[in-house]
């Protein structure tokens, strides 16, 4: 599974890739307002540390500027993936995108049937939710689970799905348990992966008992 990382934060998305953690970055309309940096210049300097893809989004709310503002910005750079929304412009925009041979990221995807649309439109990768739908009181996680089953009932579909809205480890672990190609990640829940309490304790006994030994490798 790839691990892309869901922010605009430079310093993070450097010291993560330094640690072979970031397969490609994800931003959106509100990771770039939170950054406070102008659009084009951050999403340079992300594709400059990062060689996979890097999604940016149109805020264009109709096709053909949609179409427009996409290649605008695949335009910065090759590995530049085009976000639009799943709408019926979006998926129109979609289409039209990936004709130029660029990749496209569905995002905001709610529901099976919107991935199946996503699919059938060319994306490269559909961005289900999870989040926000357990924010509703609903599973995210079955969503991944129909995504990946009708896809895999149909292997002419080659759209990614894109776990995002990521909030939790056990977010991670499902989406990598269902099968899902990508998860999107805050870069502080990626942090947290690696922390378990039973390695630091593991760790400071070996130390202890290394010191008490009196040896030194170096
Ligand atoms: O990848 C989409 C993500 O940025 C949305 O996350 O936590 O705002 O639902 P969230």
């Amino acid at each position: 599974m790839k691990f892309f990382v869901d922010t605009a934060d430079i310093d993070m998305i450097r010291d993560l890739s330094e640690k072979g953690m970031v397969d490609g970055v994800t931003t959106n309309p509100s990771i770039i307002a939170k950054s406070g940096r102008d659009f084009i210049e951050v999403l340079t300097e992300i594709c400059s540390i990062v060689a996979g893809p890097v999604s940016a989004e149109v805020t264009a709310t109709r096709a053909d500027a949609m179409i427009s503002e996409g290649r605008k910005l695949a335009a910065v750079a090759s590995n530049i993936t085009v976000k639009v929304p799943l709408t019926w412009d979006g998926l129109k925009a979609c289409r039209a995108l990936t004709g130029d041979g660029h990749m496209v990221n569905v995002t905001l995807c709610f529901s099976a049937n919107q991935a199946l649309l996503a699919a059938k439109a060319g994306a490269t990768f559909v961005s289900p939710f999870v989040g926000r739908i357990d924010d509703m009181g609903y599973d995210g996680m079955e969503l991944i689970a129909e995504i990946r089953q009708i896809y895999d009932n149909y292997p002419a579909l080659e759209t990614e799905i894109l776990v995002a809205s990521v909030r939790t480890a056990d977010h991670v672990k499902q989406a990598a348990l269902i099968g899902a190609d990508v998860v999107t990640v805050p870069p502080k829940t990626l942090q947290g992966l690696a922390g378990h309490p039973l390695t630091d304790a593991g760790l400071a006994a070996f130390l202890a008992d290394w010191e008490k030994s009196g040896q030194s490798i170096g």
